[in-house]
């Protein structure tokens, strides 16, 4: 469903072409939110964009969301008035080379993905990890591994332009892994427990699912997972996940991944090695199962 929008502007440049601002109320996405969508038309269809919300402009910044749109849209009838063939072209060729830079990935096929979060490469998510894998294969599922720590993750930044044009503003490891989560139906986290809550690497990944929210949201495309949760405590008790289980579910929650199973291993400064825990890794399987199902 298209968000409900009420016109602001509008200037016909000729038979073919007009330009035309458009207030969009996102207010079912966030609180306020307000999108004003400036767009050049070919026979009534979009062939460029500039795209401003209300979420961009911090309380400090002098201009705001509306005068930015207005000010722009006067800036292009003013250009396109002057010089018209001229500003047509330059508007299309810049749409054109903003869609072929954000391009998403193609789709990988995977049926699961699985998020090691651990920064230890070989530690005691890891083995779970490759439990949770081979179980997905001999089922013939494709899966896929990524362990945020090894990639290339910029934190988000809260500039909130996802929700302007449905991508993530930057170009990095992060398409993998939303092309991934695109494609898949079950999503698996596998975290240790790090200052109460999950690594900061991990911590950067759950945050940039901002963006993937805004690509369901603003392709009016919410693509829904399965979710399950594994997770390694230090500390004895199950008290040590009371706030890294929250983090996960709001995670879960904003990503359209419902969760479905959980696994929490608590004492590990004690345990060492989780493959000495009886019956863990047939209850890691189990699980894996369940969420499939
Ligand atoms: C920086 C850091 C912070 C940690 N914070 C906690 C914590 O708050 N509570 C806890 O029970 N264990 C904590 N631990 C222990 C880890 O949870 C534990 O070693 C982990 O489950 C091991 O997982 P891995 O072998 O996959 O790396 C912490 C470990 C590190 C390195």
């Amino acid at each position: 469903m298209p968000f409900p929008s009420e016109k602001l502007r509008e200037h016909r440049v000729d038979d073919t072409y007009s330009l035309v601002l458009e207030k969009e109320d996102l207010n079912s996405l966030y609180s306020r939110m307000i999108r004003y969508n400036l767009a050049l038309l070919e026979n009534d269809k979009p062939v460029a964009h500039f795209r401003t919300n209300t979420y961009e402009y911090t309380p400090v910044i002098a201009i705001k969301a509306e005068s930015a749109a207005l000010a722009q849209f006067e800036d292009w009838k003013e250009r396109i008035i002057s010089r018209p063939e001229k500003f047509i072209v330059y508007l299309k060729r810049q749409e054109k080379l903003k869609n072929d830079v954000y391009k998403p990935l193609p789709d990988p096929g995977y049926d699961a993905v699985i998020i090691q979060g651990s920064p230890r490469p070989d530690g005691n998510c890891a083995i779970m990890a490759s439990w949770v894998v081979d179980t997905l294969n001999s089922m013939g599922r494709r899966t896929a591994v990524f362990q945020p720590d090894g990639m290339y993750i910029r934190p988000c930044t809260g500039c909130y332009q996802c929700y302007n044009y449905g991508h993530c503003v930057f170009l990095d490891d992060m398409r993998e892994i939303y092309a991934a989560a695109l494609s898949a139906s079950l999503f698996v986290v596998i975290s240790p427990v790090y200052t109460n809550t999950v690594p900061a690497s991990l911590k950067a990944m759950i945050d940039r699912f901002q963006a993937y929210h805004a690509m369901n949201a603003v392709n009016d495309s919410r693509h829904t997972l399965s979710g399950l949760f594994i997770s390694t405590s230090g500390r004895k008790g199950k008290e040590n996940f009371s706030n890294v289980v929250p983090v996960i579910d709001a995670f879960m929650a904003v990503s359209g991944i419902k969760k479905k199973g959980q696994v929490l291993v608590d004492n590990i400064d004690e345990i060492y090695d989780v493959r000495s825990v009886p019956g863990l890794k047939k209850k890691i399987e189990k699980e894996v199962v369940k969420c499939l199902g």
